[in-house]
């Protein structure tokens, strides 16, 4: 392109950019669509990308999210585009929310992780609309105060924020390779800087609980099927019937997040899987699940520590249910999941109503 017309194009933006920056959107687009008009324009992401932005100011997000969509599919590399494209899309999200369209709420906020899988808002945003009732360390620590549990064993501890919950004269073992201890604990603690299948394979929980009931047991360390999978089976070996064991990050909102291999900034990685395989193998466990902010709770109680169904199956299960998808989830949790309102009446009244049942 000859060096005229570059400057001609470049003496358009600023204008164009300077009417928008005064408020002269009606000015600003109709440059922009006499330049749009032309064929063969090399600046024609330029224009369109105004173009977005302006109808983004005139509050059409909609129209907006799709002119934006062009100019990043067509510029793939280019930050600016990519960053006005989120913005477009949250607000869209925000306006379908605020008009009752939820589900097209979600696939904003969803496109909006596809675009840039580091988004702080758009977890966020998701959260809030499918989740609801206290933060899963409070419901934890509801869990403590009514369990009693003589002993507390826990998978992934890091800055200690859940392991903090535990009280006198409660027993508890940590584990956790690489813990970043911030928060004091309160009671007598044993932990070891392992990963959850070494302590296993090398420690004997029996011995260090020297006689105490494992009551209740979190497992929040690594977070990919296999690895809770794993956790639940060594856990079961040492848990009464009444143990319950509480999983985290069971409910995921978006496939972005709840990816196996971590590709994003919040990340509850494949957990859920291990819902549905327990379903399916263990129908003799009760779980209640439960949607606390901001990736769920399951409670599993009615143990068998001498089960060998899930030891034995392993692998084959591992198999069946590791390629499940996202929006294979969103069918399972709508037909199977026993879902408990998150209010600390309602889930103790689950939790004795499926040990009445079972027990
Ligand atoms: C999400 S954090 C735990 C948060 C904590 N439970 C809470 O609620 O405050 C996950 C922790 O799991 C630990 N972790 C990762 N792999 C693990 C493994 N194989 N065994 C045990 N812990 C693991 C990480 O080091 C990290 O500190």
């Amino acid at each position: 392109m000859e060096s005229s017309t570059l400057d001609l194009i470049h003496r358009l933006i600023k204008t164009i950019d300077s009417l928008i920056a005064v408020g002269d959107l009606q000015q600003a687009e109709e440059l922009c669509n006499s330049m749009l008009a032309k064929d063969e324009n090399a600046a024609a992401g330029e224009f369109l990308y105004r173009k977005g932005l302006i109808t983004l100011q005139n509050g059409n997000y909609h129209d907006a999210v799709i002119l934006l969509n062009h100019v990043v599919n067509n510029n793939p590399t280019n930050p600016k585009f990519k960053e006005e494209l989120t913005v477009a899309l949250m607000k869209a999200g925000r306006h379908s929310q605020d008009s009752g369209s939820l589900d097209e709420a979600r696939n904003y906020y969803r496109c909006t992780l596809m675009i840039n899988p580091y988004h702080e808002q758009a977890p966020e945003a998701l959260v809030a609309m499918d989740m609801s009732g206290e933060y899963y360390l409070k419901v934890l620590s509801q869990i403590h105060e009514w369990q009693k549990p003589a002993a507390y064993l826990e998978i992934g501890v890091s800055r200690g924020e859940s392991m903090t919950l535990a009280k006198p004269p409660t027993f508890c073992v940590g584990i956790d390779p690489t813990p970043l201890i911030k928060v004091p604990f309160h009671t007598q603690t044993q932990l070891f800087e392992i990963e959850s299948d070494r302590f296993f394979a090398e420690q004997d929980l029996s011995a260090i609980l020297n006689g105490k009931s494992l009551d209740l047991a979190f497992i929040d360390g690594m977070h990919t099927f296999e690895q809770v999978f794993r956790d639940f089976i060594n856990v079961e070996r040492y848990c009464q019937p009444d143990t319950l064991v509480v999983l985290h990050d069971c409910l995921p909102s978006d496939p972005i997040t709840s990816a196996r291999n971590r590709i994003s900034g919040w990340w509850t990685g494949d957990v859920w899987k291990v819902l549905p395989c327990l379903m399916k193998y263990r129908p003799d466990l009760a779980i209640i699940i439960i949607p606390a902010p901001p990736s769920g709770l399951a409670i599993i109680t009615c143990l068998d520590a001498k089960s060998t169904i899930l030891d034995k199956g392993y692998s084959g299960f591992v198999e069946e249910f590791k390629g499940l998808t996202f929006e294979e989830f969103e069918k399972i949790r709508d037909s199977s999941f026993d879902m408990v309102t998150n209010d600390w009446e309602a889930i103790e009244k689950q939790i004795i109503s499926v040990r009445g049942e079972s027990l």
